[in-house]
């Protein structure tokens, strides 16, 4: 796929027509997979905002869209706003339906780091900012439980840190963990940082703690001195304060890269489900 785009993409998929149906809001997920149709050769239909012109009840209302919109197309990309609705979608639909939430988020993840750092086993992560909320750090958790030595450092505050399904599913599979709230302590020791952006009305303290936190979990020129010369900074973007500007032209600035590859990763996944 990268030799596709360096050569301005392919005609392969003209006949085949991707939907693109976003009931929650993106602004990254969505132009990938359609960029990634496009390079392939293929069509695009595309609902933003799907909830506010496809009704969201009765409960079987999304049955009932993926029935008509998997008549109009060969691959439907759905984000659905409602845990569990991508499953009930999959169940009813007659073409291969792929979860626009974080799934596909975490396998460019780990495409990025293995292309940038050459290894998956033995990897050292921090993950960083709003881990309880955070749906990219929790599937790439799960993810990266998959893989032998891996060292997972969650950082961030108290009240933000990963949850406990993870938790638990990395004790079943023997994955190493530390909590932390100290990033600079992190920092050294790690192959990949990979941050989230928290917002305001998602930080349940006061505006001197939130000061507090994003001063603590900022990467600027500072912190990024205390990694190790091979280790890469990541982001699933956009940012929102958590990395200085400052940094982007250091070359263990990896987000950019990250999401030229995700669209490779995507142009791979809907040629897969198409064959
Ligand atoms: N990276 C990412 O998933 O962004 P969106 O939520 O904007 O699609």
């Amino acid at each position: 796929m990268e030799q596709i785009v360096k050569r301005g993409g392919t005609r392969d998929y003209d006949r085949k027509i991707m939907a693109s149906l976003f009931y929650d809001s993106s602004s990254l997920t969505r132009l990938s997979f359609e960029s990634a149709m496009s390079r392939l050769g293929g069509k695009v239909l595309t609902m933003e905002n799907a909830s506010a012109f496809f009704s969201v009840s009765p409960d079987d209302a999304l049955e009932d869209t993926i029935r008509v919109v998997d008549d109009f197309c060969d691959v439907i990309v759905l984000r659905h706003n409602e845990i569990g609705g991508a499953e009930r979608a999959a169940k009813v639909c007659t073409v291969p339906l792929i979860n626009a939430e974080h799934p596909t988020q975490a396998l460019l993840d780990l495409y990025t780091i293995h292309k940038e750092t050459n290894k998956l086993d033995g990897l050292k992560v921090a993950l960083v900012g709003n881990l309880a909320e955070g749906r990219t750090v929790r599937s790439l958790s799960y993810l990266l439980s998959k893989f032998e030595r891996v060292k997972l450092y969650f950082v961030s505050p108290e009240s933000l840190q990963m949850k406990e399904d993870i938790i638990d599913h990395l004790a079943e599979h023997n994955t190493w963990y530390a909590v932390e709230s100290d990033l600079h302590k992190v920092l050294p020791e790690v192959d990949v940082v990979y941050t989230t952006q928290i917002e305001r009305d998602r930080f349940d303290g006061s505006d001197t703690e939130f000061k507090d936190f994003r001063k603590n979990y900022f990467i600027d020129k500072d912190s990024i001195e205390l990694m190790n010369k091979n280790a890469i900074i990541l982001s699933p973007l956009p940012r929102f304060t958590e990395i200085s500007r400052e940094i982007d032209h250091d070359s263990r600035a990896a987000y950019f890269r990250q999401t030229q590859n995700g669209m490779i990763l995507r142009m791979a996944l809907l040629a897969w489900v198409l064959e």
